[in-house]
């Protein structure tokens, strides 16, 4: 540990920051650790502003929360109207720069106007607080707006990353109970159009509860409109121009009261069963501390151009294009493509367009750019960044160098941030003008987080002892539920260690308390910083005709982090291996999204299981990593499976 190299923030930094110095740090951590609750409350009657004050900071019936209970509040109005009585009122809320190249500005006033416009659209549709929205979008400012909206009027929505395949959006349209999508024609990535309402009239086959489709025009391409069930978004508007009383009306659209826990949205996430789980996020103590974490680790000034790489159909998006730093007050670029299109200094291009001064981007990002050399971000003047972030999985010591030596100048903090869906924000990382980095680190938990690492009786480990990563304290932002199904909220989360959130990542502490998160402990792969279950592949394979058993892990992989591979037994027949691997990816691509399809798979005679039939995966993960097994196999029902599984290579 001892040659790891420590870099304080350098002075400068500190004395423009909002938290100068460990100390400082300290003061706030532990004035938070008293009594996290009154530390919370506190900052939300301070930071929020609210249409009725609430009675109690929390409510806490193990493993279910309730904060701020009794208040009145509305996530769109903290996002947007409290603005507008400030000078932010024209300052750019949104940048946008298009894959083709378009570019739109717009100010938080103008944000509000399309904001209550569209939201004045949904209840003209009848939609009302409670129901529920699916978001099915391309990177465009009318994804944000769309979200916003929904929040407007309380209708709980549910954003569905463009990469899933209809199979996947039908799921999610069900298991919400939705009965709006809203859409576009498509998206422009790599210079083709990903086409978004095919997929859409796909899902929606067999779904009589979904009465609307809304449709917004991004590429023009010809495309099929359900009489009845389909609505141009630009004809919908239309209508509330029709006299100058509805469209003033329509541009006032008021946000209402919520409870401060009315749900806000529901986010499907991978899980350690087949199923995907909707994970619930609540309304007043989500944006207070998405908003808050802007403040501590984005260090968010008034002069900042703020660009968070990802995309809004993942939680990164969600806390820190949308509502964190909504609330915040930031000006925050928007890209809708690919980083490599037309070449692979898209990235730089645009921070030194706009005058970035933070980037949040993934290590897979980063590694990808490191492939293409130094030139590419040398040739751009990205002066203006003052800070760099990481999110999404472990930063390896060579990529956080480079990141720091190339595109930081060797001066820059680089805050790494762990956190999850299910945490809502950020819970560990630097705090960019107190924090001493070290790289690979997510170094400390933030102000009212209280973390540890234990092992598998739930006792805490100790320094520098890899064990289970756990929360023991509840905080605002926590998951409040998986959607439909509280028992399983229970048995995944709160099961392992009563009444602490167990994380499902390894951990250890070092001797500063500095926390190491090593990856996921269950069946969870990180495939480019996104979360793909092992079990919700296999089981998509297994629907195939061929496949008898499939079981998946995820390799090292140079660039994504983890790649999928997947063994597979077929059922008895005459089959060409290299053209069934091709299929069964695509039939992962169709089941799922293009993005969890595997990138090797290997057919077997047999899967290493246990006498009671389950499958070693341990064994499958060592094969491979190093292709070769070592450890425990005594529980092996058949050891010679090893041997064959070792020795065989069938990739496509
Ligand atoms: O394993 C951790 C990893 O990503 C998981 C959460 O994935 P997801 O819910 O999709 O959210 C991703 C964006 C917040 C975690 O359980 N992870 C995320 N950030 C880091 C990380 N692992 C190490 N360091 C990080 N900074």
């Amino acid at each position: 540990m001892s040659e790891i190299p420590v870099y304080p923030p350098s002075p400068e930094f500190v004395q423009r920051a909002h938290v100068k110095g460990m100390a400082a740090y300290r003061d706030l951590y532990e004035r938070a650790k008293q009594d996290p609750p009154a530390f919370w409350a506190d900052i939300a009657r301070k930071e929020l502003t609210w249409f009725k004050d609430f009675n109690q900071a929390l409510e806490w019936e193990a493993p279910f929360a309730k904060w701020f209970t009794g208040g009145k509040i509305n996530a769109s109005y903290n996002c947007l109207d409290r603005h507008l009585a400030t000078p932010r009122k024209n300052k750019a809320a949104i940048v946008f720069e298009g894959e083709p190249g378009d570019r739109r500005f717009i100010t938080y006033q103008e944000l509000h106007r399309l904001v209550c416009r569209f939201a004045t659209v949904l209840k003209n549709r009848g939609l009302k607080t409670g129901d529920r929205a699916i978001i099915y979008m391309p990177m465009i400012p009318e994804l944000p707006v769309a979200l916003l909206a929904c929040a407007r009027l309380g209708i709980i929505h549910s954003v569905v990353f463009g990469g899933f395949s209809a199979e996947a959006l039908k799921a999610r349209i069900e298991d919400l109970g939705a009965t709006v999508v809203i859409t576009a024609d498509g998206g422009w990535r790599r210079g083709k159009e990903v086409r978004l309402k095919d997929a859409v009239d796909e899902s929606l086959k067999e779904a009589p509860q979904v009465r609307d489709v809304i449709v917004f025009k991004r590429t023009g391409s010809s495309l099929e409109m359900k009489a009845g069930r389909d609505h141009w978004w630009h004809d919908l508007d239309a209508e509330l121009s029709k006299d100058p009383q509805t469209e003033a009306a329509a541009e006032r659209c008021p946000a209402e009261p919520l409870d401060s826990e009315h749900p806000l949205y529901v986010l499907y996430t991978s899980g350690t069963t087949g199923r995907p789980k909707g994970v619930l996020h609540t309304t007043a103590g989500y944006v207070l501390q998405t908003m808050m974490t802007m403040k501590w680790v984005f260090d968010l000034q008034e002069d900042d151009v703020y660009w968070c790489t990802a995309d809004i159909g993942w939680v990164t998006g969600h806390s820190y294009i949308v509502y964190g730093p909504l609330a915040a007050g930031a000006t925050c670029v928007m890209y809708e493509g690919a980083p490599d299109y037309p070449a692979f200094d898209r990235f730089w291009r645009i921070i030194e367009k706009y005058r970035v001064s933070i980037f949040y981007t993934s290590p897979t990002a980063i590694r990808a750019m490191i492939r293409q050399g130094d030139q590419l971000p040398n040739s751009h003047d990205i002066s203006s960044l003052r800070l760099l972030g990481s999110v999404g999985e472990p930063i390896n010591p060579a990529a956080w160098d480079w990141y720091h030596r190339v595109i930081g100048k060797g001066r820059l903090p680089i805050v790494d941030t762990w956190w999850q869906t299910e945490t809502g924000a950020i819970m560990i990382s630097p705090m960019p003008g107190a924090t001493p980095l070290k790289p690979g680190s997510g170094t400390l938990p933030l102000p009212g987080i209280i973390a540890d690492i234990v092992d598998s009786k739930g006792e805490p480990v100790g320094e520098n002892r890899e064990g289970y990563l756990i929360i023991r304290q509840p905080w605002p932002s926590m998951v409040r539920n998986i959607w439909g199904d509280p028992e399983r909220f229970k048995q995944q989360y709160w099961s392992r260690v009563p009444g602490c959130y167990f994380t499902g990542d390894a951990a250890r502490q070092d001797e500063d308390g500095y926390f190491w998160v090593l990856g996921r402990v269950d069946d969870v792969m990180n495939v480019s910083g996104h979360r793909l279950s092992t079990m919700e592949i296999e089981s998509a394979l297994v629907h195939h005709p061929s496949v008898a058993e499939a079981a998946v892990v995820g390799k090292p992989h140079e660039i994504t982090g983890q790649a999928v591979c997947a063994f597979i037994t077929l059922k008895r027949g005459d089959w060409n291996h290299a053209d069934l691997g091709k299929e069964l990816r695509q039939w992962v691509a169709k089941e799922i999204g293009a993005f969890a399809r595997p990138e090797e798979i290997r057919f077997t005679d047999a899967l290493p299981k246990t006498r009671s039939g389950k499958i070693m995966r341990r064994l499958l993960r060592e094969i491979v990593t190093t292709n070769a097994v070592t450890g425990d196999v005594t529980t092996l029902e058949d050891l010679s499976v090893v041997a064959k599984l070792s020795s065989q290579h069938d990739e496509d």
